[in-house]
């Protein structure tokens, strides 16, 4: 892997980021990972962007299907972050003792974050190390109001 220089890394770590579930449907297999490098990209049509490791089990999922949903995780969500984001679906259902709903592409939707959107991929791009899959949001919902959205702290999932 290439040497980024450290002034690069660092000042690329002062972007801010929320959290998110990126949860997908291949057939009859579900699997989600958690996300930060998640963004909005167009009003009309509503169009949302998420960067997605090529190594990621979900990668091909998203890529094969053309489907995922965005899970909007509060500052009291931060255990689904960890049980999405620590370990890959290859070898583990991350979804096994827990239930969800399914919309309009059948990607799970978390019962418990602050709000949904359920996307068809419409475009992905080539982006390095990572694949960024442009969605376009057929779907959404807002389940919580009671919470602020969480913001990316590195020390809150891997210290
Ligand atoms: C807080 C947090 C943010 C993350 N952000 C991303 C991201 O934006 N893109 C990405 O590819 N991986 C990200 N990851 C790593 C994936 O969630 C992790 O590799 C996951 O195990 C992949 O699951 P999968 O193999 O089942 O798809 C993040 C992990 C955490 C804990």
């Amino acid at each position: 892997m290439e040497q980024i220089r450290p002034e690069i890394s660092a000042s690329q770590k002062k972007i801010i980021h929320g959290v998110y579930v990126i949860s997908t449907r291949l057939g009859n297999k579900v699997n989600a990972m958690t996300a930060a490098w998640v963004a909005r990209a167009s009003f009309s049509p509503p169009l949302i962007t998420v960067s997605i490791g090529k190594t990621r089990h979900s990668h091909n999922m998203i890529k094969e299907s053309g489907v995922f949903a965005v899970n909007v995780l509060g500052n009291d969500n931060i255990e689904t972050g960890k049980r999405f984001g620590l370990k890959s679906g290859a070898k583990t259902d991350k979804f096994a003792g827990l239930e969800y709903d399914t919309k309009a592409t059948g990607s799970p939707i978390l019962r418990d974050c602050l709000a949904w959107m359920d996307c068809k991929v419409t475009a992905f791009h080539d982006a390095g190390d990572h694949t960024l899959f442009i969605g376009e949001v057929l779907d959404a919902g807002v389940l919580r109001h009671d919470a602020p959205t969480l913001i990316y702290d590195r020390d809150k999932f891997f210290k």
